[in-house]
Formats: C-alpha cells, sequence, structure tokens
C-alpha cells in the first residue's frame, strides 16, 4: 500500500508555481481529501540552477528520464505550455504507467483524442479540466454530470483578453487599438496579442470541447475563425442600436451529423445570458437533449482559478489511487457550532410604516443609532390610499449590522406611538 501518491511537475512556471505553494498550504485538506497525503516528488526545468520557492535543489531536473522512471511518481502534471515537447512527454508519462494532468490546451485540442487512446491502452488517466475554462469547472460536468445527454451545442466565452477588450470597447465607445494598448498596459494582454486576438486559443479550447461534447475530433485548424482586430466602435455601436452586443464567441454544434464550429465576433442579444459576461471572465454554454440549456461561468485564467482545476484533477486522480488499494473511508465529518440568527451580519433593508408626522424620522434613526447600525439611504413614499391615509412608509437601507443589534433596535422602534407597523426586513446582498 502506497505511504503517499507521488506527483512529478514538468513545468513550475506562473501556474506550476502556485501548484507547488497550493501544495504546502494545503498539504493537510488534500491528504485528508485523497485519502493519503501527495508528496511532490520530482519537477522538470529548463535551467535547473536557478531556485525554485518551495523545490529542494535535488527535487528538480531537467531530464524527463528521472520522471518517467521515478517508481513514486503516479501523476504527471504537465504545465509547460506549447506543443513540443509537452505532447512527447505526456505520451512517455501515459506509457510510462502513470496518471497525467495537464492544462495545455494546444496539446488537447492537437493531440487530445490520440492521448486519450494511450491512457486507456495503459490504463491510467489524462484529465484536463484547466485546458478550457481556468477556473470554471466544464470538462468534468460535460464528461460526468451531462453524460445521459445528447450534448448538440455548446457556445462559449473562453478567452478572458478578448471579453475583457470588447467589454471595455462597450462601455468606453473606444477604438481597438486604444483599448488594445491599455489591455497590454493592465496584463490582460500578452505583448504579441496575436495569439487572444485572432482567435487561436479559443480555437483550441473549443476543439477540446468538441471532443468532449460531440466525442470527435476537429483540429485546431478546421474551426472557422475570425478575431476582433477588424472591429470598430462603429460595429459596437451599430449593435447597440440592434439591441446587441458584440462577443468573441466560440461555437459548436451538432447538424444533420455533421459538425459546425467556429469563432468570430458574434451580435448576441442583450437579454441572452452570455451578453451579460463582461470583463475577464468566461462563460460555457452546454445545450443538452435532456438538460435543456446549462450555463458555467467564472474565473478563465488566472493561478488561484487555474490551480483549483489542476489540483481538482490530481485528488480525483488520487482517490482512485487510494481507492484502489484500501476502501477509503471517506473523510469524517466535521462538527462545527452553527451561528444563530443574532449572529449574522448583513445589510438590510426595511420597510415601515409611521405617522406622517415631523420629527418621526430622527426618531427612528436614534433607535438605529442607539443599536451601532448606521443608515444607509432613506426613501418615503407618503400614501395615496384611504386606508393608510395620515401615513407614510419609510424604505431605509442599513450599513452592515448583526441579527442582534438590528433586532434590539426594531423593538425600540417597534415601540413607538409614531410607528404604525413594520413592514419587510430583508439582508441584501452585492
Ligand atoms: N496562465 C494562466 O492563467 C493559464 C490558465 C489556464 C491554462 N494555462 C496553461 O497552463 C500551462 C502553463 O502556463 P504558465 O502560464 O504557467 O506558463 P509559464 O509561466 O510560461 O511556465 C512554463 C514552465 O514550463 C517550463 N518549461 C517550458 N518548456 C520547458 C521544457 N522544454 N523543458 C522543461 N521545462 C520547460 C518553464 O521552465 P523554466 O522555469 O525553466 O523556464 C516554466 O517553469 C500552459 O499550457 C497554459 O496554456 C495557463
Amino acid at each position: 500500500m502506497t505511504e503517499t501518491v507521488g506527483i512529478s511537475l514538468l513545468g513550475p512556471g506562473n501556474i506550476g508555481s502556485a501548484v507547488v505553494a497550493a501544495l504546502a498550504g494545503g498539504a493537510e485538506r488534500y491528504a485528508l481529501r485523497a485519502g493519503r497525503p501527495l508528496e511532490l516528488r520530482r519537477v522538470l526545468v529548463r535551467d535547473a540552477s536557478r531556485p525554485r520557492e518551495g523545490v529542494r535543489a535535488n527535487q528538480l531536473t531537467t531530464n524527463i528520464d528521472d520522471v518517467l522512471t521515478d517508481p513514486g511518481t503516479h501523476i504527471v502534471v504537465e504545465l509547460m505550455g506549447g506543443e513540443e515537447p509537452a505532447r512527447t512527454y505526456i505520451e512517455q508519462s501515459l506509457r510510462a504507467g502513470k496518471h497525467v494532468v495537464t492544462a495545455n490546451k494546444e496539446v488537447m485540442a492537437k493531440a487530445g483524442g490520440a492521448l486519450l487512446g494511450v491512457a486507456a491502452e495503459h490504463g491510467v488517466r489524462l484529465l484536463y479540466e484547466a485546458s478550457v475554462g481556468g477556473g470554471i469547472p466544464v470538462i468534468a460536468p460535460l464528461s460526468r454530470d451531462l453524460l445521459a445527454n445528447e450534448v448538440t451545442a455548446v457556445t462559449a466565452i473562453i478567452n478572458g483578453t478578448t471579453n475583457y477588450m470588447l467589454t471595455a470597447m462597450t462601455q468606453q465607445g473606444a477604438d481597438y487599438a486604444e483599448i488594445l494598448a491599455e489591455a497590454q498596459r493592465l496584463g490582460y494582454a500578452e505583448p504579441d496579442p496575436t495569439a487572444d486576438v485572432e482567435g487561436f486559443d479559443a480555437s483550441f479550447k473549443i476543439a477540446v470541447l468538441c471532443g468532449l461534447a460531440f466525442n470527435v475530433d476537429v483540429a485546431p485548424a478546421e474551426v472557422t475563425r475570425q478575431g476582433i482586430s477588424g472591429i470598430t466602435a462603429r460595429d459596437i455601436a451599430y449593435a447597440a442600436q440592434l439591441g446587441s452586443v458584440i462577443k468573441l464567441l466560440a461555437r459548436a454544434r451538432l447538424v444533420d451529423g455533421e459538425v459546425e464550429v467556429s469563432v468570430q465576433p458574434t451580435l448576441v442579444g442583450r437579454g441572452e445570458p452570455l451578453a451579460k459576461v463582461d470583463g475577464v471572465l468566461n462563460a460555457v454554454q452546454i445545450e443538452g437533449d435532456l438538460v435543456g440549456r446549462v450555463l458555467l461561468e467564472g474565473p478563465g485564467a488566472g493561478q488561484g482559478p487555474t490551480t483549483s482545476s489542476v489540483l481538482a484533477d490530481v485528488l480525483d486522480i488520487a482517490q482512485d489511487i487510494v481507492g484502489e488499494r484500501a476502501p477509503r473511508g471517506g473523510v469524517p465529518r466535521r462538527r462545527l457550532r452553527v451561528r444563530g440568527a443574532d449572529e449574522h451580519v448583513a445589510r438590510y433593508y426595511m420597510r415601515i410604516r409611521v405617522l406622517d408626522q415631523p420629527g418621526v424620522l430622527a426618531r427612528i434613526a436614534q433607535a438605529l443609532g442607539d443599536a451601532q447600525i448606521s443608515i444607509a439611504s432613506v426613501i418615503q413614499f407618503d400614501s395615496e390610499d384611504q386606508a393608510t391615509e395620515g401615513t407614510a412608509e419609510l424604505v431605509l437601507t442599513v450599513h452592515r449590522a448583526s441579527g442582534a443589534a438590528l433586532q434590539g433596535a426594531l423593538e425600540a422602534i417597534r415601540r413607538m406611538d409614531v410607528v404604525v407597523e413594520i413592514g419587510n426586513v430583508l439582508p441584501m446582498e452585492g
């Protein structure tokens, strides 16, 4: 029986270094969830003389064979990016009987079908949640939760850079060149933005989704592709007049037994859920014959979100490895104290009917103030109804307060002779 689940990392770069830090910081939690501690074994780099945070010098290697021949490595996590040598290393790892987790959309788009075949041949798993949509769970829902469906269409915003740029162009009425310069200054666009703005990145990702959704191999070059570099402020203004926004949509559909796949700037009606996905956010809308439409939305890139997806795959495989050797007991449930309503802290909306007399609002404000609750806004509605003539309705919102403070203040307000009725008191979100 293995005492640890061994992980070797190819590429401790932007994402890889965050994975190393999370493995160390969350060690206890992950050991409980996997059923065994996760152990970082080898770390493959180009330059082993440069120290890497959280990695011992004797863990660093520039030779993939050190990973392939390490009997303690059960899972290889590929975070180098690019097509080669990543593709070869993934295949070699699978052939060496190692499970593989990758965030590499290019490799999965160009060779995903073949590599999944190699994995199956060798009785190991190849998982790639982080390759599409960063932190959004989309691969696992397609391969598990929606498995009973015939997926008929996938429509997605899967490139944060272009979505940021189109959102900014829409909000500022600005042209492409100006917004590209701003996005580059803010780090949302690369110095060479071609892969993003010309739709190559999105075409890799939609090709990966085709494999899952329709079980077909679509080469990225087969995706009908148009970038956003030709979109002008005029197009966006005309789209607005037509009740639409322009989004770089990646779409895949099954039509009469054939596949239609595209990445194109598209007019999306303002009422559509995808029209409201703004800035660097990503979203994937899946249509299935049983479920109808499902929308998954969230952060499409970044260290935290991508690490979330990478480690979810690692833990999934680790649970399998441990489960094969010994039935997992499951993580024992914790018992934590459950807070009472008195302790809940929130902003609140409240509606109070009062006699229409001078000084009433001041008394209510005093009661709230006595309970350390400050008012955020007040609107007064005078009664137009005979039954409530001579009264007015105050709609107040207050800053964050505990349930106990709120109840205390409401008690004091209820006792006032000028208060007719306390209506709804509701917490506020957002
Ligand atoms: N960044 C994101 O938000 C994001 C989101 C989703 C998915 N991804 C995917 O995650 C992967 C990693 O992205 P990243 O941003 O972390 O890239 P990165 O910062 O460029 O890191 C790449 C790492 O791989 C190593 N490496 C590259 N080529 C190598 C080779 N031939 N041999 C050995 N090591 C090599 C580099 O080593 P050195 O340190 O020695 O240079 C570096 O540590 C990519 O597939 C990317 O598409 C990224």
